[in-house]
């Protein structure tokens, strides 16, 4: 009998890794077993992909000492961190840090790591254009990532740098949807001006990262970016409005304007919104869509995300 191969999932309780895990298991391969890993196997939502037919096994990327077990056997593993449950990018390169020590320990043959830009390679500590934000950083949340990628290529595990791109289901769930105005008409705040934004549907990212662990790996690190869509602001305020049958007025600003909206994050994303209009084209340079598809041929476009998610925007 062949041996079966284990595919190890980081965030399976989550939306990337949610999506990576229900993708692999829906192609129904019978030589392959996946394995969830999650910090607590007993709660509701790792119940709910035991269910689906995944092993549940503990491992907590800020315990070191969980994650050689559970990382033992493994023939290919997602990860992905999240900087959103503590605000800390020492604590996210931490994290990922154990992540790549674990990985080399057991022999990994092939990593995906869910990344993002290291935003100072572009704006150095010294550009005053964006502010530095916690004095090392200039958007935390993608610097860690990015500044973790070395980590994976030290490692000399065969790693593929997956750089994703902004999920519209951040209208959903992150507070980033329209909102009605002092006139009442809806109004969706982007502040990139007319430059596109890449932007995906969450659970696209899983398909991808699913089809690049059943490829396996290539020689060394590969990177590579995905995105559904490249649109503006005004385009994907046009068709939410389409979608919700009411107008949607796009609602341009600048990085100050935005941090100045001060929710929480929002000096953050201000920063993160000013890199991606910044460096617009080599942003998008790394997201293509026609590659995405011939990744994932299934990739939604936002029109399609909006016909299936659109009514769970709250407005
Ligand atoms: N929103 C966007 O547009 C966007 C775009 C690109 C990238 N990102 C990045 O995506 C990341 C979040 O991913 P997501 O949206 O999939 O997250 P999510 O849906 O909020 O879920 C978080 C996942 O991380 C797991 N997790 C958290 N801390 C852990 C730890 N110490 N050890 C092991 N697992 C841990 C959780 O598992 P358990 O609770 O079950 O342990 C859960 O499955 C963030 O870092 C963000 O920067 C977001």
């Amino acid at each position: 009998m062949t041996q079966k191969l284990i595919f190890s999932v980081f965030g399976a309780t989550g939306a990337q890794g949610g999506g990576v895990v229900r993708s692999l298991l829906a192609r129904r391969l019978p030589h392959l077993r996946v394995r969830a890993l999650t910090r607590v196997p007993t709660s509701a939502p790792a119940q709910v992909l035991a269910d689906l037919g995944a092993e549940v096994v503990r491992a907590d990327l800020d315990d070191a000492q969980t994650l050689g077990k559970a990382l033992a056997g493994s023939d290919a593993v997602f990860a992905v961190t999240n900087f959103w449950e503590h605000g800390s990018p020492e604590r996210e390169l931490l994290q990922a840090r154990h992540l790549a020590h674990a990985a080399q320990q057991v022999r990994v043959p092939h990593l995906v790591w869910s990344t993002l830009e290291d935003t100072r390679r572009y704006l150095p500590l010294e550009d005053e254009r964006v502010p530095t934000l916690m004095q090392h950083y200039k958007v935390p949340h993608l610097d860690a990532k990015g500044a973790a990628n070395a980590l994976f290529r030290a490692s000399g595990v065969p790693t593929t740098l997956l750089y994703t791109s902004f999920y519209w289901d951040n209208l959903i769930h992150f507070g980033l949807g329209p909102k009605p105005g002092t006139d009442g008409m809806l109004q969706f705040v982007l502040p990139m001006g007319d430059k596109p934004l890449p932007g995906i549907a969450a659970a696209d990212i899983g398909a991808c990262a699913a089809e690049l662990m059943l490829r396996g790996p290539q020689r060394g690190t590969q990177s590579l970016g995905i995105a559904g869509e490249h649109l503006t602001g005004a385009q994907m305020a046009a068709q939410m409005a389409e979608a919700l049958g009411r107008p949607v007025r796009h609602v341009d600003m600048d990085r100050a304007q935005y941090a100045a909206l001060g929710f929480p994050g929002a000096d953050e994303l201000a920063n993160m919104f000013a890199f991606k209009r910044e460096f617009n084209d080599e942003y998008r340079a790394r997201r293509s869509v026609a590659a995405s598809r011939v990744l994932h041929p299934g990739m939604l476009d936002f029109r399609q995300w909006l016909a299936r998610h659109a009514c769970e925007v709250p407005l």
